[in-house]
């Protein structure tokens, strides 16, 4: 039995797989492509609007620091990526990686994960994009009806019709195909980068010297709440829930880590990739370079410009500009984020359709869901249903819990691709890999860690809630999985492979 639960898939098949023409995506995307494509889905409701609720919460001025500790462990994480994604160019990242070098059962869970980690941030983004929307309706003087303004503060029924909306329009753009999404992409992107650089440089004039004043505010101990709230280290270790403080700044990292979500989206995009073998190193390390940057520059200027315990938590870059007497820059800041919001959530919604694609297509979900469409080339079916689901899920979701589960759900997919590199280079040490990750194991090693540790730092609940999803993922799988694997079915009629 445990044989087959660790069966592994050949990296040469998993090439092959994409070969087939009822199953082949289109390969036309560039290294810059690439980066555009990571930095359109890196910079989002992390930088937009966490920054904020963190600085005031948790970290203070210090959450500069916070986006650096997260932008360390996702290096670390992408020089893993990299050299899985260089080495294994199929649809479907992490999920693809440990089958090829774990086995079917962690490949099941780390697939299982993506596709929900991955379909709650697009409804977390949607419902963020949606209250910037709402938040430009005011400039304008209109409102909307409050039973279709959203779950927060609703009373009585809400659903955020925005959201859902937006959802559903994006998916259409996705089935009907990859070229026109990744141009609608390369404008959206140079829109929200503008808006960026706008807040560093215009803002760096508006600092005063004054709000860096502590810079790591001293330790405060959180009134006796549930310790479900209080990060599972302090839990573990007994200690007095508390915020601000140095470990407060690792607290701040777990959260804003959720900033940096979407280089390895990067990774899913191989297979459509002309040259992965060059330009997915280039792209994953190279978006992920420019957007560390830009956060922590960010954060610096903000923090700068008002007092952290003043920083909005709806919006917190276009009202710090507001509160130094410049509404202007506040609105174009605002329509700055809306618009760039959007591509952050189509590609969450792409990253997620072709990690489901691919589990299709090996059989572990139904294989009905892996034709592609004979025109757009698009896997039209699982887009189309995930679209729905999460439309739905975006309309009836308030945001706040469900960004940490998202966070919790990632790093462990990190953590199980740099364990991954590892075993991939005992196993088959003569695989051609364009990329390699430097100093392995150590590399590795340390991501593992670092992962781990920004874990230990998300809430109990958050832990609780992801051990479910676990248990209901061991369910299907072994009730429907294991059974109508293509390993499975190839191992028990050999002569019925081509399907
Ligand atoms: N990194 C993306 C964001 O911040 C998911 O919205």
């Amino acid at each position: 039995m445990s044989s087959t639960l660790f069966r592994t898939k050949s990296v040469e098949q998993s090439i092959r797989d994409t070969e087939e023409p009822e199953h082949a995506l289109r390969k036309s995307l560039s290294a810059l492509d690439l980066t555009v494509f990571g930095v359109g889905v890196i910079i989002g409701t992390g930088i937009f609007v966490l920054t904020g609720k963190v600085a005031k919460e948790t970290a203070g001025p210090a959450v500069s620091l916070a986006f650096v500790a997260a932008g360390v462990a996702c290096a670390l994480a992408a020089l893993c990526y990299a050299e899985f994604a260089s080495t294994v160019p199929v649809a479907g990242s992490a999920y693809t990686f440990s089958y090829a070098s774990l086995g079917e059962l962690p490949a099941w869970i780390i697939g299982w994960d993506l596709v929900l980690e991955f379909a709650l941030g697009t409804a977390v983004v949607a419902v963020g994009w949606s209250g910037y929307i709402r938040s430009l309706m005011d400039n304008a003087g209109w409102q909307m009806p409050e039973a279709l303004a959203g779950r927060e503060g609703a009373e009585g029924f809400g659903f955020d019709i925005l959201a859902a909306a937006l959802v559903l329009v994006l998916t259409g753009i996705l089935v009907l195909g990859m070229k026109l999404s990744a141009r609608v992409t390369q404008l959206v992107v140079a829109i929200k980068v503008t808006v960026v650089l706008i807040v560093i440089i215009a803002g760096a004039f508006l600092v005063k010297g004054a709000n860096y004043d502590p810079f790591i505010p001293k330790t405060q101990t959180v009134e006796a709440g549930s310790n479900l709230q209080a990060p599972l280290i302090q839990v573990i270790f007994g200690w007095a829930p508390s915020n601000f403080g140095v470990l407060g700044i690792f607290t701040a990292a777990s959260v804003v880590f959720f900033a940096f979500i979407g280089f390895d989206i990067v990774a899913t995009a191989a297979e459509e990739t002309r040259n992965p073998q060059r330009d997915m190193p280039r792209g994953i390390l190279g978006s992920l370079l420019i957007c560390t940057m830009l956060y922590v520059l960010v954060s610096i200027v903000v923090t700068g410009m008002q007092h952290y315990s003043r920083l909005s938590v709806d919006a917190p870059l276009a009202d710090a500009f507001k509160s130094t007497g410049h509404p202007f820059f506040a609105g174009v800041i605002s329509f700055g984020a809306a618009v760039g919001l959007t591509t952050v959530c189509m590609i969450l919604l792409l990253g997620q359709t072709r990690v489901f694609f691919a589990m299709s297509r090996d059989g572990l979900l139904p294989r009905f869901f892996s034709v592609v469409h004979p025109r757009f080339k698009t896997p039209h079916r699982p887009t189309i249903l995930l679209g729905v689901i999460i439309a739905i899920l975006a309309g009836f979701t308030s945001l706040s819990e469900l960004a940490e589960l998202v966070n919790i759900g990632t790093l462990f997919a990190f953590i199980v691709v740099a364990i991954s590199v590892i075993i991939l280079r005992r196993t088959r040490p003569d695989l051609p890999r364009a990329f390699r990750t430097p100093l392995v194991p150590f590399v590795p090693i340390l991501s593992v860690l670092a992962s781990l540790w920004l874990m230990l730092n998300l809430p109990t609940e958050t832990w609780l809630r992801f051990a479910g999803w676990m248990v209901v993922g061991f369910f299907v799988y072994f009730l429907y999985g294991r059974q109508h694997s293509r390993l499975q079915r190839e191992k028990a009629a050999p002569a019925d492979t081509a399907r």
